[in-house]
């Protein structure tokens, strides 16, 4: 085999670029404009206390189930942190060109995410407002980064499964609520996340084809120190128990209905051309599926004798 020499950033960014250019066009294509003031039940709204007088929020005030107030309020804050992930993409893939366009149509899509569902959760009193507005001052002000910020594959990368997965969280979550609005509302956001999801993966689809070894690293390592968006959110790991136990996204879903698929699209292990590095790689990865495996099949096991023991006492 031929050794290649590593592609650099800028030359990995000029080469993608017209890939880039078309899923841009596939995606408007495709994309369907929806606005989120139409999923919003305003007549429900009531003026809160402050300074127009109204009434304060109370628990009462809410109709949805304690676990689905959890994943809406973790999947609010990780849309809310957009300027940190805008500046980090906006950073890396620059704003020129099939690039640039792509940051800044990505860009709006998600804001709009962030506002239906504050809007929701406001006008039917969902959850605390206050409470809310003080998690969402304190995850902003940490911002987001994570531990390959600067390089394009690895980027890619975990783009392409994040996507997917908030896609799934939105969804289920949306299920739990038992409101159909609200499930209507994330229905939608969830298409969004659907074909952000595409574009990403597409483009590594590229890069495989372009450089297979540095495309297989990039996913290697991404799936090795694999963390939601949201993971910096304060309380994140008992929240995420409790998503988790109520199925809206737990290490099963992560393992068969995100990982498995994506790596699946890039046909990963059948792939040829792969250097020394990028069969380690590829080791790598079929390993980290194997401990993902086990993860799912222990937590499974635990949330069924979690479940047989909570249906013996009542
Ligand atoms: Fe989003
Ligand atoms: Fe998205």
């Amino acid at each position: 085999m031929t050794a290649r020499t590593a592609l650099s950033q800028t030359a990995l960014l000029m080469e993608l670029e017209p890939v880039v250019e078309k899923n841009l066009n596939r995606h408007l294509s495709v994309a369907k404009e929806w606005f989120p003031h139409e999923y919003v039940p305003w007549s429900e709204g009531r003026t809160f206390d402050g300074p127009l007088g109204g009434d304060a929020w109370s628990e009462s005030d809410s109709k949805l189930p304690e676990v689905a107030r959890t994943a809406l309020i973790v999947n609010l804050l990780t849309e809310d942190n957009l300027p940190s992930y805008h500046h980090q993409i906006a950073t890396l893939f620059g704003p020129d060109g099939a690039w640039g366009t792509w940051v800044g149509r990505w860009t709006a899509e998600e804001g709009r995410h962030g506002t239906a569902i504050r809007d929701y959760l406001t006008v039917t009193r969902a959850v605390d407002p206050v409470a809310l507005e003080r998690a969402r001052m304190t995850h902003m002000t940490e911002g987001y980064s994570n531990n390959h910020d600067d390089e394009v594959l690895h980027t890619l990368a975990y783009v392409s499964f994040q996507e997917l997965a908030t896609r799934i969280s939105h969804r289920n979550t949306g299920r739990v609520t038992g409101d159909p609005r609200c499930e209507a509302l994330l229905a939608k956001v969830a298409a969004d996340e659907n074909l952000h999801m595409v574009f990403y993966r597409n483009l590594l689809g590229a890069a495989f084809e372009l450089a297979p070894g540095q495309a297989m690293r990039a996913v290697a390592d991404v799936l090795a120190d694999f963390q939601m968006p949201g993971a910096g959110i304060e309380g994140f790991a008992r929240k995420s128990v409790a998503i988790a136990l109520a199925g809206i996204y737990d290490l099963r879903q992560h393992r068969d209905d995100v990982v498995v698929p994506v790596l699946r699209q890039w046909d990963v292990f059948n792939l040829s051309g792969l250097d020394a590095d990028g069969e380690a790689a590829r080791e790598e990865v079929a390993a980290q599926l194997d401990t993902l495996e086990r993860q799912a099949s222990r937590f499974e096991e635990r949330r069924a004798a979690r479940a047989a023991r909570i249906a013996a006492t009542s």
